[in-house]
């Protein structure tokens, strides 16, 4: 099993890896933590010059673990994976993501703030939130309309309809699809080329292509919001138990 996160570093590329392959990668708080950490070191780090975000073979990321939204819905959404999208959101270091599986949820939505995507042949995207009664997320109601207009963003974020690897790049989401065991090496490549480019300028140029990051933060807070209230409805409860249940 190991740790749920694990981070190393490979000349000025920093590879931020989910590895909880028997949940699919799906995201827990000590995740959140553990990749805002990660985020915010290379961030302080002249050395680092790029980030990798991948996952395991067939699996990105599932998404939130629902068995944490659960809980939320009683306790409360801990603030501490708002740090996580506020540090994606602020990262001046680009950002890369190999995606070799599904991509759920925030496992799509976070791919809006990188740079470079690759994707496995195989790769899903989905974000099924409508279908457990919430709201999109991590400012993808803002960024995922501009990276592939309205239509395209209201049939995935909001009628929950998935897209093949094939058809995310055509929309915009991912630079290249490979075969899913190249998915990594493919990710390094791309990632040691930006980091071997002039860094402030790099860094310029991506902040300039971005939009404005007040917009993006404020996006990030005013969703999650609502988000909170929503996790407590009767409706996203249902949805969560249902899911929790499915195998009983
Ligand atoms: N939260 C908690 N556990 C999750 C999870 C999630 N988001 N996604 C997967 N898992 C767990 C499953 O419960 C299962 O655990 P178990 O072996 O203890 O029963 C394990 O990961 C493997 O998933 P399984 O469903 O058996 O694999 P699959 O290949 O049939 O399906 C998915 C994979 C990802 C399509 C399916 O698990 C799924 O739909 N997950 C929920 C995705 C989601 O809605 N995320 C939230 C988005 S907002």
């Amino acid at each position: 099993m190991g740790d749920p996160v694990v981070v190393t570093d490979n000349g000025g590329v920093r590879i931020i890896r989910m590895n909880r392959p028997e949940k699919k990668n799906a995201l827990t708080l000590p995740m959140y933590v553990a990749m805002a950490r990660a985020l915010r070191e290379a961030e302080a780090s002249d050395a680092i010059r790029c980030v990798i975000f991948a996952g395991s073979p067939g699996a990105f990321c599932a998404g939130n673990d629902i068995g944490d939204f659960l809980d939320a819905a009683d306790g409360g959404l801990d603030p501490r994976t708002l740090e996580f999208l506020h540090a994606l959101a602020r990262s001046r270091k680009p950002l890369v993501a190999a995606v070799a599986g599904i991509a759920i949820g925030i496992g799509t939505t976070m791919l809006f703030h990188c740079d470079y995507v690759v994707a496995g042949a195989g790769a899903v995207f989905s974000t099924p939130f409508l279908k457990l009664a919430l709201i999109p997320e991590a400012a993808s109601s803002l960024l995922a309309p501009m990276r592939m207009g309205h239509a395209r963003a209201f049939s995935m974020l909001v009628m929950g309809r998935p897209l093949s690897a094939e058809e995310a790049r055509e929309a915009g989401v991912v630079n290249s699809v490979v075969d899913g065991a190249e998915v990594d090496d493919v990710a390094l490549k791309a990632a040691l080329e930006i980091a071997a480019l002039p860094a402030e300028a790099v860094a310029v140029a991506r902040r300039l292509m971005r939009g404005h990051l007040d917009d993006i933060v404020r996006q990030i807070d005013t969703e999650a919001m609502h988000f909170k209230e929503l996790l407590r409805s009767d409706e996203a409860r249902a949805a969560f138990a249902a899911f929790l249940a499915r195998k009983k």
